[in-house]
């Protein structure tokens, strides 16, 4: 799983072989430019989920329920059937909430759950689940996830040894972020995956700089512009 936000990086995505698109509410920091993944709304979700939907009309495609969208089991019931009416197969849903979890499946529409460093509420992002206390809640979370339908849950920077554990705790796949590799899928952020983040989490390595060639790239055509090198005559 990797995210995407657009048709163009969806196309790519699927032309790569990977089999699930997360339209993740990290939209905010990766494309929109804003601090914090809670900024995030609504319709700008929609918009780049239906972007995403036209890129890549075949694959399955996840959108993330932003902050406060799903305040309520009603609320999660109802944006998920917009997601469900823009393209989306399955919604994600930040947190440990069985009730709200509930009533989306009640529409018949997958959830994807997500425990561990929560982005949209957590204080810092520092890696969660060392101690004893912690560690006993997410393994309770992850049972509570299952239990009210989730199909799978991604696990968010948590010790690799705890995603072992998770793992091991219930049947349906976990998908890592920065939880080592034990868990049944991984997922990251496309721009970090591909050197384009201004800040690169600890767990997710750049395996190209995709921000340099692109800046040389700009860098090198605006030269020859300047210079009246291009276009050649
Ligand atoms: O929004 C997002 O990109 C996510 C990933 C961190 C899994 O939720």
């Amino acid at each position: 799983m990797v995210t995407a936000y657009d048709s163009t990086f969806a196309a790519i995505a699927v032309e790569a072989g990977i089999d699930v698109l997360l339209v993740g509410d990290s939209l905010a920091n990766t494309m929109l430019g804003m601090g914090r993944t809670a900024q995030v709304g609504m319709d700008e979700m929609l918009h780049h989920l239906r972007a995403v939907r036209r890129g890549a009309p075949e694959a399955c495609v996840v959108a993330d329920l932003p902050f406060g969208a799903d305040a309520t089991p009603e609320l999660a019931a109802a944006n998920s059937i917009r997601f469900r009416e823009a393209g989306a197969d399955a919604v994600k849903l930040e947190g440990c909430f069985p009730d709200r979890i509930e009533a989306i499946r009640a529409e018949g529409i997958e959830v994807v759950g997500h425990l561990g460093l929560l982005p949209q509420t957590a204080v810092s992002l520092k890696q969660v689940g060392r101690s004893d206390e912690e560690r006993d809640r997410i393994v309770a979370e992850a049972r509570a996830v299952e239990e009210a339908g989730c199909c799978a849950f991604v696990l968010e920077h948590i010790p690799a040894e705890l995603g072992k554990i998770v793992t091991e705790s219930v049947s349906i796949p976990t998908v890592a972020i920065g939880a080592g590799p034990h868990c049944a899928g991984q997922v990251l952020v496309m721009h970090d995956l591909l050197g384009l983040s201004a800040r690169q989490p600890p767990f997710a390595k750049a395996r190209i700089d995709l921000r340099g060639t692109v800046r040389e790239t700009f860098a090198a055509w605006h030269r020859e512009v300047a210079a009246r090198e291009f276009p050649r005559i």
